[in-house]
């Protein structure tokens, strides 16, 4: 079977890379506008519980599930006997595609957006809604931003994954961490300060709690079987318990100083008044170039110009997560040639992509509410971040603990940490994969359905 798939060099290579594909848009692009449009540190406060509560355990079972079985998404259900559940794993491939279709619409627009820094178009900002509209050029950005994942992923595991992630998360965090002391110089800083970090809990509602766990799922590459997949790729020496806290660890930090820059820059920019916060996709987009041109000229084509390279990359290391699923999983269930399966793959997907790229200004309905109160693109955002996501945390969880049964997952964590056996991590596992992810995220799912697609909602 294992002809070769390929595995990470390093545990530090296997951490970066499934930090790398953690950390990106997610972060920096959808994490602010969700806390904005989620009401603020309310929001904040619950998706951190839910990352460490209920994303953690989900993680370290995907990751010991590919591990143990050495397959795809799909295969490692049947990998371990249980063909049937083989369709958790369906439903991540699908999950992975969906999302990938959108995600690459908006790397994108980032990489549009390093264009335009560069050359000193700070007024990007202000034409932020003729921008995404104008599909010709979005068209141009996504089809490039598609070829240069294939091209990664066609390299495969060592080469390009692993290569790529190495230095880029680094210096991602640096350039944010620049930004962050920027913004908190700035007047009125304060006011977005307070707004992101002191909970309003008379804002939230019900689309706030499913808000959250859904960017939870999204942030963390959870629940399509993404760390499924790499964790396929993992040695058997590694401690799978430590590098899980390290991706989570890693993923939370970079979201949260995002938010800590982004805030200041919000209130600095509406003097001081964040009753009416904005959201929405535009959020980075429409903020940021002022910004970069308040530096002055040099500095702000410099700072801007890294900040969406970058941004870009970070998306490149999650878009690469993405597509290796689907490629995965029809390299190793149908045999077919690596490259074939990359570039065949990358162009259906883009494919699926067209209406969501069509969907912010350039085609009327696909643009308007017509799909369940959301335009295309946020909508099959929802459907897939929000609903099938956490659905197959739900899955998951209860697949390891029930049909696989905890012991062989307990078994395959200890591989690789000696004092597994009396650990805390241990104790707690169980204790969430027998009962706590199970039935909370099932709750949270079938409500998320009743608001989406009924529109009921409980509070
Ligand atoms: N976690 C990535 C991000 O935050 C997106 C992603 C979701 C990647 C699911 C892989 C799987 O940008």
């Amino acid at each position: 079977m294992s002809v070769n798939r390929g595995e990470f060099g390093s545990k530090l290579g296997f951490i970066l890379a499934a930090a790398g594909s953690a950390v990106g848009l997610g972060n920096i692009w959808k994490y602010p506008f969700e806390v904005a449009d989620g009401g603020g540190a309310a929001f904040v406060i619950m998706y951190l519980a839910f990352c460490f509560i209920l994303c953690f355990p989900v993680m370290l079972t995907e990751i010991a599930i590919g591990r143990k079985t050495n397959r795809d998404a799909v295969g490692a259900f049947s990998a371990l006997g249980f063909r049937n559940w083989s369709i958790v794993g369906k439903l991540g491939v699908i999950s992975g595609i969906l999302i990938l279709s959108f995600y690459n619409v908006v790397a994108g627009w980032a990489f549009g957006y390093f264009v335009n820094m560069i050359v000193g178009n700070f007024d990007i900002g202000n034409q932020f809604g003729d921008f995404i509209k104008d599909w010709i050029t979005i068209g141009g950005y996504a089809i490039v931003f598609m070829a240069m994942t294939a091209l990664i992923v066609s390299r495969g595991i060592q080469d390009g994954i692993e290569k790529a992630a190495k230095f880029l998360m680094p210096s991602l965090f640096l350039i944010i961490l620049f930004l962050v002391i920027y913004a908190i110089t700035l007047p009125n800083s304060g006011a977005g300060l307070e707004f992101y970090l002191v909970p309003d809990f008379s804002k939230i509602s019900f689309e706030t709690v499913y808000g959250a766990l859904g960017q939870a799922f999204f942030s963390l590459s959870l629940g399509m079987g993404a760390l499924i997949t790499y964790g396929s790729y993992v040695s058997k020496k590694d401690n799978i318990v430590s590098s899980a806290a390290y991706i989570t660890l890693t993923d939370v930090a970079i979201a949260f100083i995002a938010g800590l820059m982004m805030f200041p820059l919000v209130a600095f920019i509406n003097q001081g008044d964040m009753s009416n916060v904005q959201g929405g996709a535009g959020l980075i987009f429409v903020t940021l170039p002022g910004v970069f041109e308040s530096l002055g000229p040099i500095l702000g084509i410099l700072i801007g110009g890294i900040f969406f390279l970058l941004l870009s990359f970070a998306a490149l290391t999650s878009t690469v997560s993405l597509l290796e699923v689907p490629v995965a999983h029809i390299v190793d269930e149908y045999k077919v040639e690596r490259r074939k399966a990359v570039y065949g793959m990358a162009a259906l997907i883009f494919v699926v992509g067209i209406p969501s790229l069509l969907a912010n200004g350039a085609v009327d309905f696909l643009s308007a509410k017509t799909f369940f109160g959301f335009d295309f693109m946020t909508f099959v955002e929802k459907v897939a971040s929000d609903t099938f996501l956490p659905l197959g945390g739900t899955l998951i969880t209860f697949f390891a603990a029930y049909i696989w049964k905890k012991e062989n997952l307990h078994e395959e964590i200890a591989i690789g940490y000696d004092g597994y056996g009396n650990s805390f991590v241990k104790k707690y596992l169980d204790l969430a994969v027998t009962i706590i992810c199970p039935t909370i995220l099932s709750v949270i799912f079938l409500l998320t359905v009743l608001n989406i697609y009924f529109k009921i909602s409980i509070f």
